[in-house]
């Protein structure tokens, strides 16, 4: 598929995702949701990198769903859009390589949505963040009711979306929406940072470790617990267990083949 939204630039095993509609502040239209769907959908078994840094081009992290589609919605329309929207969000949230936000600017309504499907949300000091579909007459509709709550509570959650007010980003690291925040000229660097950080682990070990947290939050603990132990038999499977503790135990730098 050829990307007219979203521009996907490859090195050093990262892919750095930018959408690209300035003009709109990069409004998730249906187009580049299909395109993002495209990339995360056949990109996983991609050996060519082994992290994804999502941000935004220009002023603007991404502004919600594109308003000018969504006025053009009816109810069959609103809830096919809402549909692809948590689709995509549940893929990105179920990629098997760690998505970090790099959040430069808004993240508003659909743009805070896809920062929560991201594994970790950085921003710079200019982001701001909001739910503010009742503005519009609307609610969330890419998973901003579950997703806003189980980051940040539901006092919290409800307040953003019933207000419709938009915080910034240190009152979004306040509450846990964000984890770090950046002058605005270190965001990338910190992202791409912390990005090659991550990929100079185990891999296999940091997508279950993803798997756990992700599937372990939306049960109980005991099950969680379960799903951990299984997940923790199962890693000595892999040469990379073997090659992580016989490093250590040989004092020097393990090499992780991804096996
Ligand atoms: N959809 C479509 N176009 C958008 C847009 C959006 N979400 N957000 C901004 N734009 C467009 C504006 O219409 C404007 O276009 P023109 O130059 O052609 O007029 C351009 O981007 C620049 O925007 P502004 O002039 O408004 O820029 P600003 O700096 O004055 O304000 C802003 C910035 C506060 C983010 C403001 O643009 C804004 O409030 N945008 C809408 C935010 C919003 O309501 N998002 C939620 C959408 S609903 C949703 O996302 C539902 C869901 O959960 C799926």
């Amino acid at each position: 598929m050829e990307y007219k939204n979203i521009i996907i630039k490859k090195e050093d095993r990262l892919a750095i995702v930018t959408i690209n509609r300035e003009k709109a502040l990069n409004a998730l239209n249906d187009e580049t949701v299909a395109e993002l769907q495209d990339f995360f959908r056949h990109s996983w078994m991609d050996n060519s990198f082994g992290c994804v840094i999502i941000t935004g081009a220009g002023k603007a992290f991404v502004a919600g769903a594109d308003i000018a589609e969504l006025a053009a919605c009816d109810v069959k329309k609103a809830l096919a859009k809402s549909m692809l929207g948590l689709y995509l969000m549940q893929t990105i949230e179920n990629y098997p390589k760690p998505v970090i936000a790099a959040v430069n600017g808004f993240a508003l309504g659909g743009g805070c949505e896809l920062a929560m499907a991201c594994d970790i949300r950085l921003a710079s000091e200019k982001a701001k963040f909001g739910q503010p579909e009742v503005n519009l007459g609307l609610i969330p509709g890419y998973g901003g009711t579950q997703r806003l709550a189980r980051l940040v509570g539901r006092g919290k959650a409800k307040q953003m979306i019933f207000t419709g007010d938009m915080i910034d980003a240190n009152e979004a690291h306040r509450i846990g929406l964000v984890d770090e925040v950046y002058p605005v000229e270190e965001l990338m660097d910190k992202a791409m940072a912390m990005a090659k950080t991550i990929l100079s682990r185990s891999p296999i070990a940091v997508t279950t470790a993803k798997e756990c947290i992700n599937s372990g939050l939306d049960t109980n603990l005991q099950v969680g617990c379960d799903l951990e132990k299984t997940s923790f038999g199962a890693i000595y499977g892999t040469e990379d267990a073997m090659e992580g503790m016989k490093a250590f135990l040989e004092k020097r730098k393990a090499e992780f083949k991804g096996k």
